[in-house]
């Protein structure tokens, strides 16, 4: 059978998807294993008629990108479960169908807010940094004391997947699980002796915050300023969803003024720059957006998002489509 479609990837991807892809189609991969610049990747695609991009989520899908790939577009599949980089909008009303990679990295983000989580409360990058820097002169009573997680209260924000998976981990750790969503969900509760909370109930009564909202116009910056002030100033916040839903700066100033003990971060608000200060920080863990970064993890995202491209250019309905038109 001839090879009848054409499909752009913007940065190369483990390999398992692109060879599921390449029996189908004819692939083209950016030469730069790099971000592309938008006026990069519209000068990639521009006249070459791709039926397909596979996009990620530093890729900023908009008009002018949807003008660039032509008329022949019928999806644009992103190698991330977010799709914020993604203008919905402009994809629904040329009829392009947008996908994402659910399911499948809900694990690797859980585990790494639970990594963030752990080295925050036990201070385990300060740790690090000291016995490298031969300051450790032998066991001492009061050295590097960490606040441990065994009934301690978890608010998790946001109770998707991930949340849902965070909060399964935290009872293997006797932890105790309230949660704030747009919607309860009464089973889940059930489960894990879970308790559904308001937002300002949750924040002042959690001892560990963890965020696992998508990021939408209602929840860019859902926490702020006057939130840092409503929690306990033990409390530790971990980000693994995207960074705007937290204003940086505010935090920032709230871990200067330790109106909370620490943060954990995988996502910033303007990634890949940090907000002034940040870094400067001791009560704050960094990792540069690699929550979902496992080899399975990494390798079944390759694999739903090629299973997602060929769903649709087969005239099939890919299961994880993300927009409606
Ligand atoms: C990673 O941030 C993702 O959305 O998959
Ligand atoms: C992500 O897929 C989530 O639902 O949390």
């Amino acid at each position: 059978m001839a090879k009848k479609f054409k499909v752009f990837v913007t940065r190369k991807i483990p390999k398992i998807g692109i060879e599921t892809l390449r029996q189908k189609a004819i692939i083209k991969v950016s030469p730069h294993d790099r971000i592309l610049k938008q006026r990069e990747l519209i000068k990639m695609i521009k006249g070459k008629n791709f039926d397909a991009l596979l996009t990620l989520l530093t890729d900023h899908i908009n008009d002018q990108v949807l003008d660039a790939a032509g008329s022949n577009l019928k999806i644009v599949a992103n190698y991330a479960v977010g799709f914020d980089n993604i203008d919905l909008k402009a994809a629904s009303k040329r009829k392009i169908y947008v996908t994402n990679t659910p399911g499948v990295l809900t694990e690797a983000v859980a585990e790494h807010a639970f990594a963030l989580l752990l080295a925050a409360s036990r201070k385990i990058t300060e740790s690090d940094k000291y016995v490298r820097g031969g300051k450790y002169k032998g066991w001492e009573p009061m050295l590097f004391l960490g606040k441990q997680l065994h009934e301690k209260t978890l608010g998790v924000v946001g109770l998707g997947r991930i949340g849902s998976y965070v909060a399964q981990i935290a009872r293997g750790f006797n932890m105790k699980v309230i949660y704030f969503d747009i919607a309860r969900n009464k089973q889940f509760e059930r489960k894990f002796q879970a308790y559904f909370a308001s937002m300002p109930h949750l924040l002042k009564e959690a001892d560990f915050i963890s965020i696992h909202v998508p990021l939408v116009p209602q929840t860019h910056h859902l926490i702020k300023a006057k939130h840092f002030k409503m929690m306990k100033n033990t409390a530790i916040l971990i980000n693994t969803s995207r960074g705007p839903v937290i204003d940086e700066k505010a935090l920032v100033y709230a871990l200067r003024r330790k109106e909370i003990a620490a943060a954990g971060l995988d996502v910033f608000e303007h990634e890949p720059h940090l907000t002034p200060g940040l870094k400067g920080l001791k009560n704050v863990i960094l990792t540069p957006h690699t929550a979902s970064a496992t080899i399975e993890a990494r390798n079944e995202m390759a694999k739903i998002t090629a299973s997602n491209i060929l769903a649709v250019l087969e005239g099939k309905k890919s299961p994880n489509l993300v927009n409606k038109f």
